[in-house]
């Protein structure tokens, strides 16, 4: 073999990675108008047609420290699903959910970018389309509900902690504790459910189809990410996925814990931690059960 050829096929082989049983950078995804890093987890027992999590970090954090911080990549060791840490680097590494174009439907930002890793991953691993989920902590919950609302055809179910509604911080000039308008984790950005479902229609207005099932968290004692968001939550999903309030289970998953329940339980249910701040401790084992990977 010719140097050059040498050359020439190890370069193919690092355009397209394959690294099982490690987090790996990707960087050749597709249309990345934001800058953000994919980093990908391919388990070594891979499961025939895999599911797929997104897993989003909190402000301050990257993929790498969240994949640390979680147990989903044993999980998926053990049930052979992908997971996809992302990361971004701007505005205090928080996600852009304040923005009109993450805040679209292929708006050019970073909403566009998450979902052009999914639709990577589909295609490279011949992974499941209806087994694709999204989950994430404090922005990364902001971001789950973003995702929830501007890509609502590439996700069958998310869970999240210690977030907003999607809309909430729409407008403001940033999206970090620091650069964000303080209304919404103050709890001030209070609207009706029709209100929130018209926010969340706008994002994606010509999409007719079902929106993701959502569980979310959030701590009674949150004091930066105020407990009233999980009511916001809750009133905007309620009315896109049209389930209304039926029941609270008190000690669920644990005890200290409220369970809300909306409609059967199957689309919608919000979780109260009392005494619990920011976050709420990621709860592994609730999302596998919810996403139906347990
Ligand atoms: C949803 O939109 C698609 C594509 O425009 C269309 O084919 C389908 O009939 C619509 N479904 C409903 C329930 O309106
Ligand atoms: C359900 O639980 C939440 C959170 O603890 C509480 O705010 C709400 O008042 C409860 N609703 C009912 C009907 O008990």
């Amino acid at each position: 073999m010719t140097m050059f050829s040498t050359i020439f096929l190890s370069a193919l082989a690092l355009v397209s990675p394959i690294a099982h049983g490690a987090l790996v950078r990707v960087n050749d995804f597709g249309s990345n108008p934001t800058s953000l890093q994919m980093n990908i987890y391919v388990p070594s027992k891979l499961a025939t047609s895999p599911p797929i999590i997104l897993a989003l970090h909190p402000c301050g954090g990257t993929g790498e420290q969240y994949a640390q911080m979680t147990k989903y990549n044993s999980l998926a060791d053990q049930k052979g699903f992908i997971t996809i840490f992302p990361s971004t680097k701007k505005d205090t590494n928080c996600w852009e959910v304040n923005k009109e174009r993450t805040l679209t439907h292929d708006g050019g930002g970073d909403s566009q970018g998450l979902a052009n890793m999914i639709t990577y991953t589909i295609q490279k691993y011949s992974a499941d389309a209806t087994k694709v989920f999204v989950t994430g902590s404090s922005s990364g919950c902001m971001m789950t509900n973003v995702m929830m609302a501007t890509y609502p055809n590439l996700f069958a179910a998310a869970t999240c902690y210690s977030g907003v509604a999607a809309g909430c911080l729409a407008g403001s000039p940033g999206a970090s504790p620091g650069s964000a308008d303080p209304k919404c984790a103050n709890g001030q950005v209070v609207k009706t459910g029709t209100e929130w479902a018209a926010v969340v229609k706008a994002m994606y207005p010509t999409y007719n189809g079902t929106y993701p099932r959502l569980a979310t968290f959030h701590g009674a004692a949150d004091t930066l990410v105020r407990p009233g968001n999980l009511a916001e939550q809750l009133k905007e999903w309620s009315a896109v996925m049209g389930v209304t309030f039926s029941k609270n289970v008190t000690n669920t998953p644990q005890s200290g814990y409220t369970q809300l329940v909306y409609g059967d339980g199957t689309k919608l249910v919000g979780y109260s931690a009392s005494g619990v701040g920011h976050t709420v401790p990621v709860h592994e084992d609730v999302d596998l059960k919810w996403f139906g990977l347990s």
